[in-house]
């Protein structure tokens, strides 16, 4: 079988042209993406720069030798490729799983398109069903954030270490990991009111957000979709 993931990484890498900005998102998916630019930096001599959307995707562009750039030192980006937990066929998608959402939807907001890149296992019908929603909240906040979560339907729990220490983001944030018993029925809704709970800082609902699909399957193809 092949690895899914590595399928759809690599062919979004194509889409990033000379001399463009690039927002590198966060993840096992985009580390092929990562992998790929750094081939075409060597062999066709690419020019880019990069915006990375987490600690962890900017030592490997270092490592791999992709240029960066401050995030404030652009005001747009020519696109960005991320990857996603879960998407629908209106290209709404869950993230946070890499615990990269808020540096993750700030470079989406600033790129003038976003490609995602997923094995076929991310796509899905009905967001929440399988994979938690992501809430990125302030420490001091998460007691209050918490009974609120609950009183939106949502079962939280924080998000831990392997080594049983609570997961503290790039941003010094904890993330509470949400379950919906039925899944996520109107996103927007609830994304509107997870935003008004003070505390939280971000949800993992990107919506209207991703304009191009990179889907990799198991029998070797990749599926491209349009928004
Ligand atoms: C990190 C993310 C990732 O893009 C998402 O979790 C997908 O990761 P992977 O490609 O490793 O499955 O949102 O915050």
């Amino acid at each position: 079988m092949s690895n899914v993931k590595e399928l759809a990484g690599r062919a979004a890498a194509e889409l990033v042209r000379d001399g463009m900005c690039v927002g590198l998102g966060t993840g096992s998916t985009v580390h092929f993406t990562l992998v790929r630019l750094a081939e075409r930096i060597r062999d066709e001599r690419l020019r880019i720069t990069g915006v990375p959307t987490s600690e962890d995707t900017e030592r490997k562009a270092r490592e791999f030798g992709i240029p960066l750039v401050e995030l404030g030192a652009v005001a747009r980006l020519d696109l960005t490729i991320d990857g996603a937990d879960e998407i629908d066929a209106r290209f709404d998608m869950i993230k946070g799983g890499g615990g990269a959402l808020l540096r993750e939807k700030v470079v989406a907001s600033i790129s003038e398109r976003e490609a995602i890149v997923v094995g076929e296992d991310k796509v899905v019908e009905r967001l929440g069903v399988r994979f938690k929603l992501p809430v990125e909240v302030v420490p001091f906040a998460a007691p209050v954030v918490a009974r609120a979560l609950a009183k939106l339907g949502a079962a939280p729990s924080l998000r831990k270490r392997a080594d049983g220490a609570t997961f503290v983001t790039d941003n010094h944030n904890w993330i509470f990991d949400c379950t919906f018993a039925e899944g996520i029925t109107d996103a927007r809704a609830l994304d509107g009111a997870l935003k008004r709970v003070p505390g939280v800082v971000e949800t993992g609902l990107f919506l209207g957000l991703a304009h191009v699909l990179f889907v990799g399957r198991a029998d070797g193809r990749v599926e491209r979709r349009e928004k």
